[in-house]
């Protein structure tokens, strides 16, 4: 038996996670893959019940599960606490005591998907790319952060941008051998040209290289890859980078597939464990009225299957009945477009599972 954590977190996290579950559980009895599920709290959900947005049982149960899938953390109702009691200090917890250092943020578009993209679908047709965010370290962990006051009385907030060799060389290595099962390249995303912390990035990828002579490896500025990717962005493959710019990144590779609501996530730790999300977040606003987009965290059942389970069958029968889906003209609010019918979340979710 494998132990599933599931965290529903908030907003939109527990409706779309009811819709995953329900896809989950009847994979889970065609391919008598014995999963065991359980929920719990995190988030701000966890702070309304517990007080602490990552109480010690669910660090628990996360620390004794296959694999994790979460929905979504924050909202308004929480955002005036102090910095170490808000909802993200539950899911940045999670990914840091787990060691859940690499993040995989895949930005496919679904050809019946290519008029929903702000792009001309000729620039995005066929897109294909995977952000490789390096997720436990950088700006996001590093010491000393605060904000303290100046002799002059004036405050001053800060924080620490700092890698390791060893945390360049972890992130690098997964990427190279994520590039050998696809395209073959790897274009690493740095400050080089401003950041010390960046200039050793740039020199450790190119010492990985060098065990991988079959992938290309290239290096690009981050102010320029924030450029490129709503330019050209088929002329990435597999792009890796450090937490803050994975995390901006990660966003705008997800619009050129028209919806943030399609894209899963992975983050996986040595031991390769994972946790298993939708790159979106718990978007207040829509939240509890069937707006949301359950194909996000649909996918990242998927992946959970694929990168945690070894269980690849069930892994491309999902896929492939969200992809039947969408030809069927499903469309949640996000990626409606004309002649489309128009589903809300539970309908959606209702679809893939009559098309798996
Ligand atoms: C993400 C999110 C998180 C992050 C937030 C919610 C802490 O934006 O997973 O990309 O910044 O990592
Ligand atoms: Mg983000």
């Amino acid at each position: 038996m494998k132990k599933i954590l599931v965290l529903p977190g908030d907003g939109i996290g527990p409706e779309v996670m009811r819709e995953a579950r329900k896809v989950l559980d009847v994979v889970n009895d065609r391919f008598t893959l014995g999963l065991a599920c359980e929920e719990a709290l995190v988030g701000g959900s966890a702070i309304d019940a517990t007080g602490h947005p990552l109480p010690e049982a669910t660090l628990q149960k996360a620390r004794e599960a296959d694999a994790i899938l979460l929905g979504a953390v924050g909202g308004p109702k929480w955002d005036k606490l102090d910095m170490a009691l808000r909802p993200e200090k539950g899911l940045l917890g999670i990914r840091k005591a787990l060691g859940l250092f690499g993040n995989l943020r895949p930005a496919i578009l679904y050809p019946q998907l290519a008029g929903a993209s702000s792009l001309r679908p000729e620039i995005v047709a066929g897109l294909d790319i995977l952000i490789v965010r390096e997720l436990t370290g950088g700006i996001y962990f590093g010491q000393p952060r605060g904000v303290r006051t100046l002799e002059n009385g004036e405050r001053e907030g800060f924080n620490t941008y700092v890698y390791s060799e060893s945390e360049i060389r972890r992130i690098g290595k997964l990427a190279f051998e994520l590039a050998q099962k696809r395209g073959k390249r790897v274009c690493s995303v740095d400050k080089a040209n401003v950041l010390e912390v960046t200039v050793l990035w740039r020199e450790i990828m190119e010492e990985v290289a060098k065990d991988f002579p079959d992938v290309q490896l290239s290096h690009m500025y981050v102010d320029n890859a924030a450029m490129q990717l709503v330019r050209a962005p088929k002329q990435f493959d597999v792009l890796v980078t450090g937490n803050m710019f994975g995390d901006i990144l990660s966003d705008e590779a997800a619009m050129l597939t028209g919806s943030i609501g399609m894209l899963p996530s992975a983050s996986l730790n040595e031991k390769g464990q994972g946790m298993y999300e939708p790159c979106h977040g718990s978007a207040p606003d829509i939240a509890g009225q069937g707006k949301a987009n359950p194909l996000a965290t649909i996918l990242s059942v998927a992946m959970m299957l694929r990168y945690s389970l070894a269980a690849a069958a069930p892994a491309d029968v999902i896929e492939a009945a969200v992809s039947k889906v969408l030809d069927q003209g499903l469309r949640t609010a996000d990626i409606q477009s004309d002649g489309m019918t128009l589903v809300n979340t539970a309908a959606m979710g209702d679809a893939v599972v009559k098309a798996l």
